[in-house]
């Protein structure tokens, strides 16, 4: 499905396009840890290609490890969203604890990635109790390897944080994904 055209005799570029993106808190009124304000653009973004975005949020407890995460990624379907299931660590997955994963993605000791290093933003556990404020960013998203399940379509995909069996915020994002 992914649109695809080679620029060399073996390279093949294929672009993704995700359009109609939105978010929200989904949690408790009284959750700890709540997004205040996320906003992306273009709309509708390509991948590989460049993303520009702020966001800001506060947590009144410290984030520490281990962080229970629980995603739920649906897709619609005529209509209705159906669940899509847990795949190789990627779908509906329930993720024993969040900072073991952002270890393995940075591992400690190296600098946060930019921009959050030019912001004295953190990028790994603890993240303490506090107000955190990302400015207006260029990102550029690499070409990525994807789930061979995604398709064309509606995304729902929600995320639970949760420590001592207490939930500690919920994040929603919903999004379109295209591709001729
Ligand atoms: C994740 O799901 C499991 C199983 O439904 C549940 O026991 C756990 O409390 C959930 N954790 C969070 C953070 O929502």
């Amino acid at each position: 499905f992914v649109h695809c055209f080679s620029v060399s005799l073996n390279i093949a570029l294929c672009i993704l396009q995700v359009s109609g993106f939105s978010w929200k808190n989904c949690g408790q009124l009284d959750d700890p840890a709540v997004l205040k304000t996320l906003s992306v653009s273009p709309d509708p973004i390509s991948i590989p290609g460049d993303l520009t975005a702020s966001a800001s949020g506060s947590t009144s407890v410290e984030l520490s490890a281990p962080l229970a995460l629980n995603v739920t990624l649906e897709k619609e379907v005529a209509g209705f969203w159906v669940k899509v299931p847990c795949l190789e660590e990627v779908g509906s997955c329930h993720y024993q604890d969040a900072c073991d994963i952002l270890n393995q993605l940075i591992p400690p000791g190296q600098d946060c990635p930019e921009p959050l290093h030019t912001y004295g933003l953190p990028c790994r556990c603890p993240f303490k109790a506090g107000s955190y404020s990302l400015p207006q960013s260029d990102f550029y998203l690499p070409n990525v390897d994807l789930p061979y399940w995604l398709t064309n379509g509606n995304y729902r995909v929600q995320g639970v944080l949760g420590s001592q069996g207490k939930e500690l915020g919920c994040l929603e994002l919903t999004l379109s994904i295209h591709s001729d």
